[in-house]
């Protein structure tokens, strides 16, 4: 038996790990376990149970306004024993979150093997994303099996002098979580759109990096509050995450205005469905940069830069930063160019095929000699 210990703590790890999770479980000759360290108490909450997750420890770390020392050391403590516990063949992290990176060192501190989902994305900018940069540079140092999403990552580790061998390039797992929602053919419409005429152009936001809280956020939402005042058909839907450093701001901001509906965090499936009602998203996040591109929704990215430059290559996304006046200057380009939004609609998605889960499961395998053949690369 291969035992299995997947470790997560916040809303995107436990997206983009649930596919991985079902089919370890459904796996003959492997045992999964489920670690969630709690980093996100509700967002995570939320997205286990909508996949019927159930954890076997939950180590429920989260303190409100929580600074990186506080989630790094209670994290760390908390693993040690559990680990010593556990005794895993292979523990799995995702992404670049703090939880991810102190899980993997976790494991090292142990010398258990590590894999690590989504490897091999890079800005090349210690800051930005931060500490998320640094947290998974640090996670590739750690682990022993690599699962980069795109080709563009994979040349990433190679270049860090990772072995050609201990990577395998599987396509990112959040497009399999899509596909899997997409496939449920409930449907998830927010309650907010009852209030919105159906000819009325959606504005979905999301922010909350830590490099943009303050300034940048405010800035974000002066340039929606313009937007709203020039143009009357647009709705603005902003998905406040929990953090109450951002909801501090987009209230000061935003709250009460017309056209501006402030709403809490949505579960998965609404969040997709509204997605693919929106006329235009402008976020910050990482997997709604991977998932508009599969909806045909163009994204304004609010950043500096972006690990995923494979949606901008494609032309489906756009880098317009935190400046107030380039994102209304983007905004309206779209909002007023047929030919310009219609060129940023095509469906196209560089960043998964829905097989991820499969090929990370068959890696693993194959990496404890459970398989033969190495798996087959994600191609795009
Ligand atoms: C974290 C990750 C970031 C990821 C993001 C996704 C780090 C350093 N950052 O950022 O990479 O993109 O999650 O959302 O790991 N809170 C709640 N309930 C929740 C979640 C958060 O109340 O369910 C509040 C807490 O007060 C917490 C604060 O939000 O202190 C910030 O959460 P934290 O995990 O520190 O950082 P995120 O900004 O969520």
């Amino acid at each position: 038996m291969i035992k299995v210990l997947t470790i997560f703590g916040t809303r995107p790890e436990a997206i983009k790990l649930a596919p991985v999770i079902k089919l370890l479980e459904k796996t003959p000759g492997v045992r999964s376990r489920v670690v969630v360290t709690g980093q996100h108490r509700h967002m995570l909450d939320q997205v286990l149970s909508l996949f019927e997750i159930k954890p076997d420890k939950d180590l429920d770390i989260m303190l409100n306004n929580q600074t990186l020392f506080e989630i790094t050391t209670r994290s760390l403590l908390g693993l040690e024993h559990l680990l010593t516990k556990e005794k895993p063949n292979l523990v799995l992290v995702q992404g670049d979150t703090t939880t991810t990176f102190v899980a993997a060192l976790a494991a090292f501190y142990h010398k258990f093997s590590i894999g690590h989902v989504e490897a091999g994305l890079r800005t090349d900018d210690k800051y930005n994303p931060f500490p998320e940069e640094i947290n998974r540079r640090l996670t590739t140092v750690l682990s022993d099996l690599h699962f980069a999403p795109t080709k563009a990552a994979r040349t990433h580790l190679l270049n860090s002098g990772v072995p050609k061998e201990r990577i395998f390039l599987t396509g990112n797992t959040v497009t399999d979580a899509l596909q899997g929602i997409l496939k449920k053919s409930k449907s998830h419409a927010h309650p907010i759109l009852k209030s919105i005429p159906s000819k009325g152009k959606i504005l979905l936001v999301e922010a909350h990096r830590r490099e943009n809280l303050g300034k940048p956020l405010e800035n974000v939402c002066f340039a929606l509050s313009r937007l709203v005042e020039d143009f009357t058909d647009v709705h603005v839907i902003f998905s406040v995450h929990k953090n109450p450093k951002v909801q501090e701001t987009v209230h000061e901001i935003l709250k009460g205005k017309e056209r501006v509906h402030l709403v809490d965090p949505m579960d998965y499936p609404t969040l997709i469905d509204l997605q693919s009602r929106s006329y235009l998203i402008l976020t910050d996040s990482g997997g709604i940069q991977e998932e508009a591109p599969s909806l045909g929704k163009p994204v304004l990215i609010l950043r500096k830069t972006t690990e995923r430059p494979e949606g901008v290559k494609a032309g489906v996304a756009k880098l317009v930063g935190t400046d107030r006046a380039a994102i209304y200057m983007e905004a309206v380009k779209l909002l007023t160019s047929k030919s310009e939004y219609k060129k940023m609609c095509r469906r196209s998605n560089p960043y998964g095929d829905g097989k991820a889960s499969e090929r990370i499961v068959e890696s693993i395998l194959y990496h404890f000699g459970k398989r033969k053949a190495r798996p087959r690369d994600f191609s795009r």
